[in-house]
């Protein structure tokens, strides 16, 4: 989704502005623009509804201008108004000296349009940050200083943002966050602001996150307010993102590069974890107290992880569950004795946010299970635990699925044991199981490798595709229906097996393709039988035995976790063979940052 990138460096800041750009291409966005201060003062705004290429045209366009260190850059992934060239950021104010990046969105923006309409500022655009461009010029009327307009402009705005606002002549740029990630970094090339580290991460050692409320303005002194005071800037984190762990080496797409980095990384995050799961340690360190309920709360992927983890504590721990999708989650009841575990690979979708302020998690403990420990949510919970993933790229998530379950599945192994709901030497086998997921993953892909090409053939013009599961199979089973919907742009529905009868058989006539989730239940067999009897043509993904044989252990708590390789391969490859772009599906954004 969005993105912004800011600084005010000591050489021009297009230099720095077209990098940081492409490494928030990954979000996805329809637009791209920057605003750049030229030498003289004058500020040059460059937008397109291209790539990033098409603005690279554009400044190779202004190679006779000289450009200072300041400017401001925004990927835009359209939610208010259309994608055009004059939707896209920077906005302007009426005057043109103060442009501004966005982030969020302005929930009054209508009734605050109206207002200064009838000030008598005239709008370019239907997009609500524009909004923002007037009020700030309004609050500098007679000459008010940038950091003090910026924090009364956003005092009269109710909704979310990040943003860096860019004053001509003098080229300060303040930055602003409430609701929306934004953080800070000084180096000795200068400062630097941007909504997602990989943005700045190739220039900067430490950085500083704004809390919600603050106003920073770029400068070695880091002017840092909060609330219209001037507050001590807080605590910076050191960044050990790399951007040689986002380079593609040999592959041609992020998708093939990340699934096959699955066992690596898996058997990286069991290190980390490992040796406190059946002592109960790793579940004591986070400091939460015991819990009656588990309430799992997540969204796509992340809610597919969450209920592999729901379904593990269920079984091993016989603890009532609920999984909630979270953008619904304000309709549940809280139990008092409840924890709930928010998961989400980027700690800032904005539906999982709103739901940690619902009335679903009232007094209960929030931990949460991210691949961002510096992410809102991380910020937000009482206890954080890293999947550890390292850096995806791909719009669709694959590594950070397996290690939200590896992950998941240690934790709450270890919080079973500390909570004497299991004991140490079953713990202890089921350590033993864990250990041996990355060998599997890797097996996994061999035999992926060369069953799925002959059956990806098979179904290129197949226009609807049926999933199914029975109980540690399903959560795998929707992880593989959402998997090829979001890369084919193909029908995929995921259903319950046993649940096949009382509706979607319906769909299934002969030829129709029915990939089937096999952990070993039994009644599945009468499932598979029924589709059978009525020409759908169907793949198992299981034991020995199966069309592709990837689940070495049908009774492991964490579900088949081998069967996932496979059911990306499937979707990736069959993507590939329709022509699609697998690292950027259409429609979609690696974080998703509106509700
Ligand atoms: C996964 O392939 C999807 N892109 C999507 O469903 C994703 O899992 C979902 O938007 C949740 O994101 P999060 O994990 O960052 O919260």
């Amino acid at each position: 989704m969005c993105g912004i990138i800011a600084c005010r460096t000591h050489r021009p800041a297009s230099e720095y502005l077209r990098i940081g750009l492409r490494r928030l291409e990954y979000r996805g966005y329809d637009s791209v623009g920057v605003a750049l201060q030229a030498v003289g003062g004058d500020v040059l705004r460059l937008r397109t509804i291209g790539r990033i290429n098409s603005l690279e045209t554009l400044l190779g366009q202004c190679a006779e201008t000289e450009f200072t260190g300041a400017g401001i850059g925004h990927t835009r992934w359209a939610t208010h108004g259309s994608v055009t060239e004059d939707n896209a950021h920077p906005h302007a104010d009426c005057t043109g000296e103060i442009s501004v990046v966005h982030n969020g969105i302005i929930e009054n923006a209508a009734s605050l349009r109206a207002e200064l309409a009838c000030a008598g500022h005239s709008f370019a655009t239907p997009v609500d940050s524009e909004v923002l461009c007037h009020l700030i010029e309004d609050e500098r009327l007679g000459g008010g200083d940038l950091v003090d307009a910026v924090h009364k402009a956003l005092s009269r705005v109710q909704g979310s943002w990040a943003i860096a606002v860019l004053e001509e002549g003098t080229g300060r740029i303040a930055v602003a966050a409430k609701g929306s990630p934004l953080l800070v970094a000084h180096t000795d090339q200068g400062d630097f602001a941007a909504s997602d580290i990989a943005a700045i991460a190739d220039w900067i050692d430490e950085f500083r996150v704004l809390e919600d409320g603050d106003v920073v303005e770029l400068t070695n002194t880091q002017r840092w307010c909060h609330a219209g005071v001037v507050v001590s800037p807080p605590m910076a984190s050191r960044c050990d993102w790399r951007s040689e762990d986002v380079e593609l080496h040999d592959y041609t797409d992020y998708m093939a590069k990340e699934i096959d980095e699955q066992p690596h990384v898996a058997a990286r995050v069991l290190d980390g974890l490992i040796g406190g799961v059946a002592n109960g340690r790793l579940w004591n360190d986070l400091g939460l107290p015991a819990f009656g309920r588990l309430q799992v709360i997540g969204c796509g992927t992340s809610l597919n992880a969450g209920n592999v983890i729901a379904n593990l504590v269920r079984s091993l721990g016989a603890l009532p569950v609920t999984t909630v999708v979270a953008s619904e989650a304000a309709a549940q009841v809280p139990d008092p004795d409840q924890l709930c575990l928010a998961v989400s690979q980027s700690g800032e979708t904005a539906d999982v946010l709103r739901a940690m302020e619902s009335s679903a998690v009232d007094g209960s403990y929030v931990l949460a299970l991210t691949n961002n420990s510096h992410s809102t949510l991380a910020r937000l919970a009482d206890a954080v635990i890293e999947c550890s993933a390292g850096p995806e790229i791909g719009v669709a998530a694959s590594k950070t699925f397996v290690c939200q379950v590896i992950s998941g599945s240690a934790l709450m192994i270890s919080a079973l044991v500390a909570m004497n709901r299991l004991s140490a030497g079953a713990a202890t086998r089921l350590v033993d199981d864990l250990r041996r997921v990355p060998d599997q993953l890797a097996a996994a892909s061999t035999v992926a490798r060369g069953a799925i090409p002959p059956i990806v053939d098979e179904f290129v013009d197949a226009d609807g595709f049926i999933f199914i599961g029975r109980g540690s199979g399903l959560p795998y089973a929707a992880e593989g229906a959402l998997k090829l919907k979001e890369l084919t742009y193909r029908w995929a529905e995921c259903c319950p097996a046993g649940e096949l009868k009382h509706g979607p058989l319906a769909l299934v006539g002969p030829g129709t393709p029915i990939v089937v989730v096999d952990s070993g239940e039994p009644k599945l067999a009468c499932n598979v039988a029924e589709v059978a009897s009525r020409g759908g043509r169907i793949v198992t993904l299981g034991p020995a035995g199966s069309s592709v044989p990837v689940v070495d252990n049908v009774s492991a708590p964490w579900g088949p976790i081998g069967a996932t390789v496979p059911l990306q391969v499937l979707a990736r490859s069959l993507a590939l063979t329709l022509g699609r772009d697998v690292d950027k599906p259409r429609n979609l954004a690696k974080s998703v940052t509106v509700e």
